[in-house]
């Protein structure tokens, strides 16, 4: 049976993701801090599609815990065939009134342990020829943003690293693919302060593209035709826009 690990999915786009992935055969290793919250996705996923799905504690915001998530699944003998590098976390506001320590544990989430699961597990999936790698980005990776700046930022680095990296691996049968969903209704909007708008998918919706990304194997994905379609203006103009809309001018 093949594996899916799956970083953040014990909630939003990460748990719906689980479920779309079990229902094609795939058993969901679900990696958060919660434990309660890890436990309960786990048992429903067992109860739903009587797969054997596993959950790991991880603070992936901690230095090292990339590393130590790795030698675990390794001790245990858990085999990875697919890496989602979806949990990830943002802040909006003034960059310099959002706390140094707040966007330090993001950067070190939304990029150093989606870099360095990356790294961990393309070594084996080169070795074994075949594995693929989806990191979850955002249509925030297309440009600056004002008042999510640091965010912004933060994943146009996924963006990037993806990109490179699918071109490093051509030839090695290892695939990486980045998912670029716009706004998804989730508890990550409440969490960053930042207000739903009305093009907001919901979590399902994202993780049936999210699946359909890595049933493509293509290095980037932007799942709507609408986001695909606002790439068309120019990269300045909808920084401006951006922080018209954020400031309410
Ligand atoms: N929602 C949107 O509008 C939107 C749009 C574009 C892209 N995205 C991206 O999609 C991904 C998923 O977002 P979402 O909306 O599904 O978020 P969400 O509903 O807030 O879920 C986040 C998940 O990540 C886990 N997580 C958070 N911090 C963690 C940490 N330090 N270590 C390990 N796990 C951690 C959370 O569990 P614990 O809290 O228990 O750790 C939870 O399972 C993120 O990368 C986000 O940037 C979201």
């Amino acid at each position: 049976m093949k594996s899916v690990l799956i970083t953040g999915g014990t909630e939003g786009i990460g748990r719906a993701l689980a479920s779309v992935m079990a229902a094609h055969g795939y058993r969901p290793v679900l990696v958060a801090r919660n434990r309660e919250k890890l436990e309960q996705a786990a048992a429903e996923i067992k109860a739903a599609y009587r797969l054997p799905a596993l959950a790991v504690q991880a603070d992936l915001s901690q230095p090292g815990s990339a590393g130590r998530l790795y030698r675990k699944l390794q001790e245990e003998k858990i085999g990875v065939d697919v890496l989602v590098n979806n949990a990830g976390v943002g802040f909006c506001g003034r960059s310099w009134e959002i706390p140094v320590a707040d966007e330090e544990a993001m950067v070190m989430l939304n990029d150093a342990a989606m870099m360095s699961l990356t790294k961990l597990f393309a070594r084996d999936m080169v070795a074994r020829g075949e594995g693929t790698i989806l990191n979850i980005a955002s249509m925030a990776a297309f440009q600056p943003g004002p008042y999510m700046a640091g965010y912004y930022a933060s994943k146009a680095f996924v963006l990037s690293y993806s990109e490179a990296l699918a071109e490093e691996l051509k030839g090695t049968g290892v695939h990486v693919v980045c998912y670029c969903p716009g706004q998804v209704d989730t508890g990550f909007l409440a969490k960053a302060n930042s207000r739903r708008n009305f093009t907001a998918i919901t979590a399902e919706q994202a993780a049936v593209q999210a699946y359909r990304a890595l049933q493509r194997q293509r290095p980037v994905y932007i799942g709507r035709l609408f986001d695909r379609a606002g790439l068309l203006l120019p990269r300045g103009i909808r920084k401006i826009l951006l922080a018209r809309i954020k400031r309410g001018g």
